[in-house]
């Protein structure tokens, strides 16, 4: 592979980070760091939403300036994602100015092109969602059923793009492209939808909305936040409307994919799509909707006062890195399901897979190596046992990412290390040396340390602190590329010293963790 993009929702800045959001940029993440290893050249666009009434209104509450809002909160997602290792390669916040001037050019592109027209209109404006939904979107009591509030009528004259113009093309695009909307049981979704669009309003008058991108050729109109905030996959790579785009832009675009949450797969896979096709650009190769992050099977909400933070359970559980919590996150939903966040479950699974059995198995085999023959490998130690089933795992783990399921790929590598675990216990490299075996108890101790090498480097993209610590001590580098890794051998000689040995994992303390919990 050449080259692989990838970018994630750009997050709403009129709250703090949780893990709802950290979830999908952990799982783009993973999966960036994967094809990283695959392909060329790589870029992972991420950023912050900071535009529309819900900004507007928050920071009112707050009676701080809008922008005061951003500055601080837009501050919050980029320590979290540092926090995080998430690697990206560009952070875009809506209120950048290049973003600002190109989104008041592709406005005016679409005006002149006729796609978009003023007109006036009365709708039921839900703030959360920063949409107009129709009556038949609400439930019982006439609330949005994703927020639960009432919308607000709005009658104003607005600009509206010209949708329906595009529905046909759309349809077609979806019904041709079985990988355009993953996982592909969305699909029908967009299409349904698809069945009763009507043309949407693009712009709102500045005296009800004031935070937004000025019209350029009609200062009394803010552009509608979801045009802003959608072009930034465009921007942020340096797209322009009236002058020649940059590399980033020609390299990049269009992405391998958008990775996405269910409920805002509507704006992505029509309203975007149709922009795409007004503007004459490329379409994303794929859309990647995945699922919701729960709070002990509760949604996780304000009003209900379960929303977590990545930062308070690092704090909480006592981690310096955020591998653990990666490692969790991503394997905690499949297919574009929910998924669930417990304290229990995430202390069980880390300690299972990470600490007793990852971290576990190289500290015993290296321990074992620094008895019996001193830390080094001996040139007759070196063979070719497990490589079938190292091998096996290599593709499988392939394979689930180019279907995006880095938590079946996870499986898949947790189970090789379960299976070295079963081949030390059943060969008993102890009882070898015991009976003065050197050479088999030797062989032993390189298989399972040249199959870790190998986990080291599959679990990189989860765990990147922990498979570095694994790669120095096995003395590998753990950034090679996929290509290579079948090839990869533990050299002969002098691995290790006692002193140099230490766990790559520490199960996590229910005491501590205990205390620490009630702080925060
Ligand atoms: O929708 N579990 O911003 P947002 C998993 N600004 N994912 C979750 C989640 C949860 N509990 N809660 C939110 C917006 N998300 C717009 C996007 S993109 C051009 C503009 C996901 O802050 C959500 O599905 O409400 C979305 O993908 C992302 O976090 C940002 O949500
Ligand atoms: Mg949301």
């Amino acid at each position: 592979m050449e080259k692989f993009s990838i970018t994630t929702a750009i997050d709403y800045v009129n709250g703090e980070p949780h893990i709802g959001h950290a979830y999908e940029k952990i799982f783009t993440d993973v999966i960036f760091r994967h094809f990283k290893k695959r392909s060329e050249k790589s870029f992972f666009l991420t950023g912050t939403d900071e535009h529309g009434i819900k900004i507007q209104k928050t920071a009112k509450t707050l009676n701080i300036t809008p922008k005061e809002l951003c500055d601080k909160n837009a501050n919050s997602f980029i320590e979290a994602w540092k926090l995080l290792d998430i690697n990206y390669s560009h952070f875009i916040r809506t209120t950048d100015d290049y973003h600002e001037k190109t989104v008041q050019d592709i406005f005016e592109k679409l005006l002149e092109k006729g796609d978009i027209y003023k007109h006036k209109y009365t709708g039921l404006y839900c703030s959360g969602c920063e949409c107009f939904l129709a009556e038949k979107d609400l439930d019982e009591e006439g609330n949005c059923p994703i927020h639960g509030k009432k919308p607000e009528v709005v009658s104003e004259e607005n600009y509206f793009f010209k949708l329906t113009k595009y529905k046909d093309k759309i349809i077609n695009h979806i019904k041709n492209n079985p990988n355009f909307i993953q996982p592909s049981y969305r699909a029908q979704e967009v299409l349904n939808q698809l069945e009763n669009i009507e043309d949407i309003s693009v712009s709102r008058a500045k005296t009800n909305v004031e935070w937004g991108i000025e019209v350029k050729s009609d200062p009394s109109q803010v552009i509608y936040v979801w045009i802003d905030a959608l072009s930034n996959y465009i921007t942020g790579l340096g797209y322009k409307v009236n002058s020649e785009s940059e590399e980033n832009y020609k390299e990049f675009w269009p992405v391998n994919y958008h990775i996405i949450g269910k409920d805002i797969l509507k704006f992505h896979s029509i309203y975007w799509i149709a922009i795409l096709m007004a503007l004459d650009l490329e379409l994303p190769k794929s859309i990647y909707a995945h699922g919701w992050i729960m709070i002990d099977k509760n949604k996780m909400s304000k009003s209900t006062g379960n929303v977590i933070s990545p930062k308070s359970v690092m704090e909480a559980f006592n981690l310096e890195k955020p591998d653990a919590l990666r490692y969790f996150m991503v394997t905690a939903a499949v297919n574009g399901k929910d998924g669930n966040y417990s304290d229990d479950d995430f202390k069980e699974k880390v300690n299972a897979d990470l600490a007793n059995n990852m971290g576990n198995l190289l500290n015993r085999t290296l321990n074992m190596l620094v008895k019996y023959f001193d830390g080094e490998i001996k040139a007759e130690f070196i063979n070719n046992e497990l490589i079938n089933e190292t091998k096996e795992t290599i593709d499988s783990v392939l394979k689930y990412f180019d279907e995006m399921e880095p938590a079946l790929a996870a499986n898949k590598i947790i189970e090789l290390v379960d299976s070295a675990n079963k081949f030390v216990n059943d060969k008993a490299p102890w009882a070898l040396a015991k009976n003065g075996d050197m050479v088999e108890c030797g062989k032993t101790l390189y298989s399972i340390l040249n199959l870790m090498a190998k986990v080291a480097i599959l679990i990189e993209p989860y765990c990147p602190n922990i498979a570095s610590d694994m790669a120095k001590q096995l003395k590998i580098d753990v950034n090679m590329k996929y290509s290579e890794i079948e090839d990869l051998m533990v050299k002969e000689g002098k691995l290790i010293t006692k002193e140099e040995i230490h766990p790559v994992f520490l199960r996590l303390d229910s005491e501590i963790m205990g205390d620490k919990k009630k702080q925060n």
